[in-house]
């Protein structure tokens, strides 16, 4: 069944393939579940013998774990995709006027539900309309082409299921192009990453395109740690669930029983930290690695940071990397911004 849907009317093409992606030709698709989960095969076991152990937050976006932030997003406590999509509603229309592009690409599109203010503005602005969102959840691929393809059906779709770097690296653009990065995913990056990431993004831009980046702001720390720790204990399933993948991936044996889920706001790097604490002595075994070691009570393994953003600074910071402010968007609280730039 879910073959069937991935393949119904869609190219599933080979990494070669990928790497000769046009934007807008027809029905492209990146890859199939198949070939995504092997992109995520690097060994785990590389961050959990850091000190202090961590896991590369890309293992969170297994199906299951897709669903779960999906619900979060829905979440009274997470007060960021609603914010972000409150903005996005009021200011789509100056937004695509002021980035005049034929193509949105997205990274880490999700199920774009967001995004689904700007692409239909862009159609209702221009003639022609393009989405090529990126994600390494390809159910979410899924879902997000199927609901565009009832709502706005005079879109083409072209989904590459990558990781970012892989969507840009893979890009090989012959249309000015609208770049979206939303819903604060920056914040999940850390230095290194972010290092990586401008240099190559601005790389692929030209001085045609755009940048539209939504990011969280610093605010009051009990709005964030309510955000990242809800009620409902959703955020705990949703950061836990990775070990789930990580036993997939490396043949592993955390137990969802011996771990308890903690998050706190660390102001000095303005981030949240979202970790899994061991809750007594135990041998973690990764047999497809042929790695062991002890995680000892008490001890945490770093799961997800998420950064929160001076925007002045930010835009700062993007200067290095070409990056010009266009425009900057925000709502009444000033708890998120939406950042437009371009190729200065
Ligand atoms: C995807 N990312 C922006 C979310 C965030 O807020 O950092 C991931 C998340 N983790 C826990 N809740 C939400």
């Amino acid at each position: 069944m879910r073959e069937e849907q991935v393949t119904n009317g869609i190219q599933v093409l080979s990494e070669e393939e990928q790497k000769h992606w046009h934007l807008i030709e027809a029905s492209i698709w990146g890859t199939n579940s198949r070939r995504a989960s092997d992109h995520f095969s690097s060994p785990v076991s590389d961050t959990l013998l850091d000190q202090p152990r961590w896991i590369q937050p890309h293992f969170l976006y297994d199906e299951k774990g897709s669903r779960l932030f999906e619900q979060i997003c829905l979440l009274p406590e997470y007060y960021l995709t609603r914010t972000e999509d409150e903005i996005l509603s009021q200011e789509a229309e100056q937004i695509i006027s002021l980035s005049p592009a034929q193509c949105i690409v997205e990274l880490g599109a999700g199920f774009s539900k967001k995004t689904t203010h700007l692409l239909r503005e862009q159609l209702r602005q221009r003639e022609e309309a393009a989405f090529a969102p990126v994600d390494v959840s390809l159910s979410s691929l899924i879902g997000s082409r199927d609901a565009l393809q009832r709502q706005l059906p005079d879109l083409s779709f072209h989904g590459l299921c990558a990781r970012y770097e892989e969507g840009i690296r893979s890009i090989e653009k012959t249309t000015p192009t609208l770049f979206a990065f939303l819903g604060s995913s920056l914040g999940n990056f850390d230095d290194s990453d972010l290092k990586r990431f401008f240099p190559l993004l601005s790389d692929a831009m030209g001085s045609d395109d755009f940048l539209l980046l939504g990011v969280d702001r610093i605010k009051e720390v009990e709005v964030l740690e309510r955000a990242y720790d809800d009620s409902q204990g959703l955020t705990a399933q949703f950061i836990l669930n990775v070990f789930e993948h990580v036993n997939r991936v490396a043949g592993g044996n955390f137990d969802l029983e011996k771990m308890s889920y903690a998050s706190s706001y660390n102001s000095e790097l303005r981030q949240m930290e979202m970790s899994a604490v061991s809750t007594c002595d135990q041998e973690i075994r990764l047999t497809k690695e042929d790695v062991t070691f002890l995680w000892r009570k008490g001890e945490g393994i770093l799961v997800e940071i998420s950064r929160k953003f001076d925007p002045d600074q930010l835009l700062q910071q993007l200067r290095f990397y070409g990056l010009e402010s266009v425009a900057h968007f925000s709502d009444p609280r000033e708890w998120f911004s939406l950042l437009l730039l371009s190729k200065g």
